[in-house]
């Protein structure tokens, strides 16, 4: 099972030539992916040391909280190679003292002489590494490979941290005609099992799994991350039940780890999470939550496993999200369209503008938004539309 992004993503083929800083920054990409899911609330950030040839000396992650930052990690490996190299981090490195020394002093001490950062640090408390690693004579570039940074493991880590509230990635699955069940009620599965495994590969990387009442009563669901086998991965999120009404006595989520929150309130719902360090949401249904998340500004990433099938009758994959009238249509702005074993998965953010689209430009360019990126699982295509 691999998926881009995901703590199982292979790791880039490195050879011992040297790396540009592009490269290099996407081998701390795929480093810090695989913590994703085990340091919140600290960032998963991850760290190349290249050495003054510009060939990978050592590479690290952040170590789950109170453990060492990546740029840390990736020093140790590379000892003395990294006299003289440069780090390429995702994250700007901090300058304070929190749980462990500041980044800067440790890159400062193993002779750094550049640093490319992919984003700052939004973080008021541990911000400003750059200026005092320039005030060292450190040659910092910030924003290599930015834009691919920021939608990648951090995306979350920075939302929470520029919001005071976890990131929320709505997933659902349904058929082509936005049915998420059957006339009777049955829904398993309605897409296959390559997206499904996706599933699981998100709620492993995600610190909390959401659901309301309703699936709750009406499916029973384990809500844990498994793998091909079906066995539960070592690191489990934690399952959130939203709404008044008790889960049935012995079922899943009849269960003292499960977190029941009592309340109608997504921001009761956020603050709550926020509190524990949750960062990463990932919300999974049903209908009326969802709906209810949506009305309130509350999602942040839309992610619809979309089947090439058809039902005709049964619910919907989303009830009320407050819009009555199609002026007040709730537009999402794509970033990519992946065929995955046959399902399509679609990955959207709710776009800034609500309302019709313009009779006489069928595709204007103010409600297209960015180009998506479309790729074909199957025969491993990529292109753009
Ligand atoms: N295809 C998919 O991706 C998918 C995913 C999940 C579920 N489903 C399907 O969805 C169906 C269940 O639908 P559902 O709408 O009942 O599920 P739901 O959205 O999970 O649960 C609804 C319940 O959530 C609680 N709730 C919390 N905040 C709310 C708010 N602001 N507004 C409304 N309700 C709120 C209420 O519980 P209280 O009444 O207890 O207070 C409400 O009854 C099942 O058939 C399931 O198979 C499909």
């Amino acid at each position: 099972m691999t998926v881009p992004g995901a703590s199982n993503d292979p790791a880039p083929t490195v050879g011992d030539g040297p790396l540009d800083a592009a490269a290099a920054m996407r081998l701390a990409l795929a480093v810090s992916a695989r913590v994703h899911g085990t340091t919140s609330p600290n960032p998963p950030v991850g760290c190349v040391v290249l050495d003054r040839d510009g060939r990978v000396a050592g590479t690290g992650a952040t170590a789950p909280p109170g453990g060492p930052h990546a740029e840390v990690a990736a020093l140790a490996e590379a000892g003395e190679r990294a006299r003289g190299g440069t780090a390429v981090v995702t994250l700007e490195p901090c300058a304070h003292h929190g749980r462990t020394p500041p980044c800067t002093d440790a890159l400062r001490a193993a002779g750094i002489v550049a640093v490319h950062a992919g984003v700052a640090d939004p973080n008021p408390v541990a911000a400003g590494g750059a200026a005092v690693l320039r005030a060292a004579g450190v040659d910092v570039t910030v924003g290599t490979l930015g834009a691919e940074v920021a939608a990648g493991p951090l995306r979350g880590w920075l939302h929470a941290t520029r919001t005071g509230r976890p990131h929320v990635t709505w997933k659902f699955a349904a058929t082509l005609d936005g049915r998420s069940a059957a006339a009777d009620g049955s829904s398993r599965w309605i897409t296959g099992p390559a997206a499904r495994a996706r599933v699981h590969a998100l709620r492993a990387t995600s610190d909390a799994v959401v659901v309301g009442t309703g699936t709750a009563l009406a499916d029973d669901p384990a809500l844990t991350a498994r793998d091909a086998a079906g066995t539960p991965v070592p690191r489990q999120p934690l399952r959130v039940l939203v709404g008044l009404r008790h889960p049935r006595p012995g079922s899943h989520l009849d269960a003292p780890d499960v977190l029941h929150l009592r309340t109608h309130d997504p921001d009761e719902v956020l603050a709550a999470l926020h509190a524990r360090g949750v960062v990463d949401v990932l919300l999974e249904g049903g209908p009326r939550l969802a709906g209810a998340f949506l009305a309130a500004g509350r999602v942040d990433r839309v992610l619809a496993h979309l089947a090439p099938a058809l039902l005709g009758a049964g619910p919907a994959a989303l009830a009320d999200a407050g819009v009555g009238t199609i002026a007040d249509i709730l537009r999402l702005q794509v970033a990519s369209v992946e065929l995955v074993g046959g399902d399509l998965v679609v990955d959207a953010v709710p776009g800034p503008a609500r309302g019709a689209v313009d009779p006489v430009a069928p595709w204007s360019a103010d409600q297209a938004g960015p180009v998506p990126a479309v790729v074909d699982g199957g025969l491993g295509r990529k292109g753009r539309r």
